[in-house]
């Protein structure tokens, strides 16, 4: 890879890296189109990064289809798929702890303790084989980016990391490799979760910020098997989580819900 890729950057040439865990939809595909558009060299990356996960049985249920996903790389004109084994990623393990402070704190930080060092321990492994000029994420992991933004900071990283917006099912639902888990019956349900985000716009506009948490809140658990872990409204740069309105030009609300055993996330900017 490293050695690939130094001939393209010797003539001058941008190259796009799209990180990935594989079950890739047209989400994913969506990133590497942008890639495509952007830079000379598209690179996608096919890891399951065992160190993000702090529950065995997600890692375990993780969905894996790296044959299909290769040729959707293909298809979608990705130069390079970069499918790295375990033991390439993590010839020993990897015991760098990050200091990715407040952004990382909260939400998923707070619920998944260690997987945003985990997340930062394999985007810097990657930033670092791949020497992108830009990398690209979904914004459907909202805090994700503003952790590997502090991440490329911190450590220095000298590339542009691109944000693009979330790709829906037809129906609202967000895109997602574990939306293949849920069954028929939740599959059903689960687009009542943006139809409450975005229903909480209007509401929001004559309502409290703790008002407008509560009517998701109450709204989401209302179907069955939804359980909602956390909504949080927060800064959309801090990801500090905000009481009043006035505090932000740029309040984000962060959810995410179980479906039966299926962890589901998603946001709405306000
Ligand atoms: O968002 C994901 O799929 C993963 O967290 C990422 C960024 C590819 C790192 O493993």
């Amino acid at each position: 890879m490293r050695e690939a890729l130094d001939q393209k950057r010797a003539q001058g040439k941008t190259i796009g890296l799209v990180p990935t865990m594989g079950a890739l939809h047209a989400g994913h595909i969506s990133l590497m189109e942008r890639a495509r558009k952007e830079n000379d060299v598209v690179v996608a990356s096919v890891f399951v990064n065992p160190t993000q996960f702090n529950n065995q049985q997600d890692l375990l249920t993780y969905p894996r289809t790296e044959e299909a996903d290769c040729e959707k790389l293909a298809a979608a004109g990705v130069d390079y798929a970069f499918v790295p084994s375990v033991e390439e990623i993590y010839p020993e393990p990897d015991t760098r702890q990050f200091d990715l402070g407040p952004v990382a704190e909260v939400m998923e930080g707070a619920m998944r303790p260690g997987h945003f060092n985990g997340v930062a321990q394999i985007v810097s492994k990657l930033f670092d084989m791949v020497r992108p000029t830009r990398a690209y994420f979904g914004e459907k992991d909202f805090q994700q980016i503003a952790v590997i933004r502090r991440m490329a900071e911190l450590e220095g990283f000298d590339l542009e990391i691109v944000a693009c917006p979330i790709k829906r099912e037809d129906d609202g639902l967000a895109m997602s490799s574990r939306n293949v888990r849920l069954t028929p019956e939740q599959r059903e349900i689960a687009p009542a979760i943006h139809k409450t985000l975005a229903s909480s716009v209007e509401w929001a506009k004559d309502h409290t910020v703790e008002d407008t948490i509560k009517y998701v809140v109450d709204e989401v658990n209302s179907f069955p098997h939804m359980q909602v872990e956390y909504y949080q409204i927060v800064d959309g740069r801090s990801m500090q989580p905000i009481t009043d309105w006035a505090e932000t030009d740029y309040p984000v609300g962060c959810i995410t819900v179980y479906c039966g055993d299926v962890r589901l996330i998603d946001n709405i900017k306000y």
